[in-house]
């Protein structure tokens, strides 16, 4: 017996070093005004404070054009930081520290003047860190980001590379361009004075626990691990669904559609996680070299590919959880005639040596049934005989649910006698569920990716090759379905899971879509 197997109950390996950051640093978010500065970067930035992750000394200042005061605009942040803090009340007096840091700067993003006003400010806090230790969140359109590099590297205030005591970075976050051309003329505006390593990308999806744990999950336990393979696994399900409908973001939605706004990021990152070889180490490049070979080893979906193995999908107007609910095409600043898609089904093959044949299921969607987001690995069913000779299909295969959200956990379905006289076997499930074993402690994403960013931690952000090979695949899609009206097969009633035509792509399979249900996953 090795020692490890004396490790008493409850021992925890810390990886690395501490995620905490000593120097002081500023942080400029332009484009201040928006609703994510108030939702997302605020309350994230307050709860780092909150639990001493920030250092001793730093700075947040707001950047955007309407005319505010240091004052007027942290009234406005607390107002919403009331209103969306994980954590209620506000405590008062980490509020007080915190908002004594808050600053805004008034300022025009395409005006050199603005940069010199910003650059002052940042002199005026009388230190040098917090002067040349700068991390930039480009809260603003795309088509911004190019002129906000460019006037920041002119004041002086970006350089190229980490240079001897100081360091500055990008944050950016989706859409990362609308196509694979657009998305490599946005990389090289952001890279014209940066490095590749500067740039911070975010994926919200990697900032979530469950999603952080795929990784841990199958290289900390030899047990999963041995079976992750074609030789055990039928095939893999990945569902991101959502019981919410497009709501206020008609406008952004006609442009973008799920296949954007879901599967070219979210998706195809939990797949790559799920699916990915073992890195050689934990470091960020080559964790994100792996999930890069695992996009590309993607089989390419030709013309007739799209036709088999995708399936998009549009609510029309229908219940939802007991609630009306107005079609797509009723949404403020949706066109009347609109063919986007608010779901998208596909089946994806990856051609290495572990996953040949083995399709992967993604789907995902608006106004359907329940907002669950979950990885599924189907095992195959045992050979047919003893009891599956016996019962037939309904003796049901393994099955393990890596479940995102909600009800974050892990459950392994398998079969098991029935207590009584008759022989009946039915599944059954283990279960690890996140609330029962540490309690409601769940951190939002962007907590940890602004952490991570702060001390320049790159993994979870997504790289430049990243993004360019999944708009590859997206594109190859995007591509076939061009300006084609939708099918009446390709509607869907607000509330239910899908168009018909998604469950016929799993029928000529012989496999059916497997429905999260969040009382027995
Ligand atoms: C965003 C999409 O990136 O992710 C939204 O733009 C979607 O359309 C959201 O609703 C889903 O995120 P979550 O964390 O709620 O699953």
């Amino acid at each position: 017996m090795s020692d490890s197997d004396f490790l008493p109950e409850g021992s925890v390996c810390q990886i690395g070093a501490q995620r905490r950051l000593s120097e002081p640093c500023s942080i400029v978010i332009f484009g201040a005004s928006g609703d994510l500065t108030a939702r997302k970067l605020i309350p994230a930035l307050y709860h780092l404070c909150k639990d001493k992750l920030m250092p001793s000394s730093f700075r947040i200042i707001g950047f955007a054009r309407r005319d505010k005061t240091d004052e007027t605009w942290r009234a406005e942040l607390r107002a919403a930081l009331d209103q969306f803090s994980r954590t209620k009340p506000v405590d008062e007096e980490v509020w007080k520290s915190f908002a004594a840091n808050l600053h805004y700067c008034e300022g025009d993003m395409t005006a050199a003047a603005s940069y010199d006003k910003l650059e002052q400010l940042l002199n005026s806090f009388g230190s040098a860190p917090l002067r040349s230790h700068l991390l930039f969140y480009l809260a603003t359109q795309p088509s911004q980001f190019g002129i906000v590099v460019e006037r920041l590297q002119a004041a002086k205030l970006l350089q190229r590379g980490q240079n001897a005591g100081s360091w500055q970075r990008l944050i950016v976050e989706k859409p990362f361009g609308h196509d694979l051309a657009s998305a490599r003329a946005l990389n090289e505006e952001l890279t014209r004075y940066a490095e590749e390593g500067q740039v911070c990308r975010i994926d919200h999806y990697l900032g979530k626990e469950t999603v952080q744990n795929i990784l841990m999950f199958r290289f900390s336990n030899s047990i999963f691990e041995q079976l992750w393979n074609r030789n055990s696994i039928d095939h893999v399900q990945i569902t991101v669904s959502e019981a919410q409908g497009v709501g206020a973001r008609g406008g952004y939605y006609e442009e973008a559609g799920a296949l954007r706004d879901m599967v070219q990021n979210h998706m195809l990152q939990v797949l790559a996680l799920t699916a990915m070889e073992p890195p050689v180490s934990l470091e960020s490049e080559a964790i994100r070299d792996e999930k890069v070979k695992l996009l590309k080893s993607i089989r390419p979906l030709t013309r007739r590919d799209v036709g088999r193995q995708v399936v998009r999908g549009q609510y029309f107007a229908g219940l939802v959880q007991g609630q009306p609910a107005p079609g797509y095409r009723q949404e403020p600043k949706v066109k009347p005639d609109s063919s986007v898609e608010t779901y998208v089904a596909l089946k994806l093959y990856i051609d290495n040596w572990r996953w040949s044949g083995i399709p992967f299921y993604l789907r995902t969607g608006k106004y359907l049934p329940q907002s669950v987001s979950e990885t599924r690995i189907q095992f195959r069913p045992t050979p047919n005989v003893l009891f599956a000779a016996q019962c037939g299909a309904s003796l049901e295969a393994n099955a393990l649910s890596l479940r995102l959200q909600p009800h974050e956990g892990i459950y392994l379905r398998f079969n098991g006698k029935e207590p009584g006289m008759d022989v009946r076997v039915r599944p059954v499930r283990m279960n690890f569920s996140y609330d029962a074993e540490y309690g409601a402690y769940t951190p939002e994403a962007y907590e940890r990716l602004l952490l991570d960013a702060l001390v320049g931690d790159a993994t979870l952000f997504i790289r430049r090759d990243e993004v360019e090979a999944a708009w590859n695949i997206v594109d190859s899609i995007r591509d076939e379905w061009g300006g084609k009206p939708l099918s009446n097969r390709e509607f869907y009633a607000a509330g239910t899971w899908g168009p018909v035509a998604s469950d016929d792509m799993l029928a000529l399979d012989n496999r059916v879509w497997h429905e999260p249900r969040l009382d027995f996953p």
